[in-house]
């Protein structure tokens, strides 16, 4: 039986860290279901480690449904999260008709990129009773503009605006706020400041929780690799080791 989605706002007073994870199939939501993993995300970085585009600019609406979908057939104990893609967002009204699609798709929680100039679309879609995470620091729909992948935070003014941007978010009452590449001090100070727990991806140890991309994890996508992921297998090698022996004995049968 799965918690309730209230459970992850309420981990914080509790003390429980977040532990999670992207999944993006029906036999990685089945097998991580066991994992004792709080919260599985449906993560648009699929159109990198699992659709090959170079990020996540280009991801739809259908691809989060039909990722969403099979992670939520596969997660019967664990919490699911899902993306709102670049583009689906604009306006409180296609936020809360996009978050709604999601749900029905399965997703617990949609997760939307953006601090104050995404808090109508969040407010639109939390009067809606979906529960929300949010997401500042780096944000990968933005990668073009902003030229890659830096730390955030690290300005004065821009640590004043991402802080005020978590309260804010804090205050519409997010489940949870995900902050990626926030300079580690930083992501302490939001810590603290905010009721809702975050969690962390490349933003130091003293998160309420944390987050990988499956795939950095277990080694599947060995073409780029954030300098915080450490990998705890090589999945890219063992793969390709059982097709080379495969495809050995299939031209030489024993
Ligand atoms: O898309 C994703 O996988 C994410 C995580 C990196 C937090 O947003």
């Amino acid at each position: 039986m799965k918690p309730a989605p209230d459970s992850l706002r309420a981990s914080k007073a509790s003390g429980r860290r977040i532990a999670s994870l992207t999944a993006y199939d029906f036999p990685a939501a089945r097998l991580l279901d066991d994992c004792g993993l709080d919260l599985l995300l449906v993560g648009d970085s699929l159109g990198m480690v699992v659709l090959g585009h170079p990020d996540t600019t280009q991801v739809t609406m259908e691809d989060m449904l039909h990722h969403t979908r099979p992670v939520a057939r596969g997660a019967e104990k664990t919490l699911v999260a899902s993306d709102l893609p670049a583009g689906s967002c604009s306006t409180p009204e296609s936020a809360l008709q996009n978050a709604r699609r999601l749900r029905e798709a399965g997703a617990d929680f949609v997760k939307i990129e953006g601090g104050r100039e995404a808090l109508p679309m969040v407010e639109a879609i939390l009067a809606d009773k979906i529960p929300v995470i949010g997401h500042l620091g780096m944000l990968p729909q933005r990668v073009r503009e902003e030229g890659g992948y830096h730390v955030k935070g690290k300005s004065p003014a821009e640590a004043d605006r991402l802080l005020s941007d978590a309260r804010a978010l804090d205050a519409l009452g997010v489940s949870a706020i995900v902050l990626e590449l926030v300079h580690a001090p930083l992501a302490t100070e939001i810590t603290r400041a905010v009721a809702c727990p975050t969690i962390g991806i490349g933003s130091g140890q003293h998160c309420d929780g944390n987050i990988l991309v499956l795939h950095d994890l277990v080694g599947l996508y060995p073409w780029f690799r954030p300098k915080f992921a450490q990998p705890r297998a090589n999945f890219a090698a063992e793969l390709q080791s059982a097709a080379r022996s495969y495809a050995g004995e299939v031209r030489n049968p024993k």
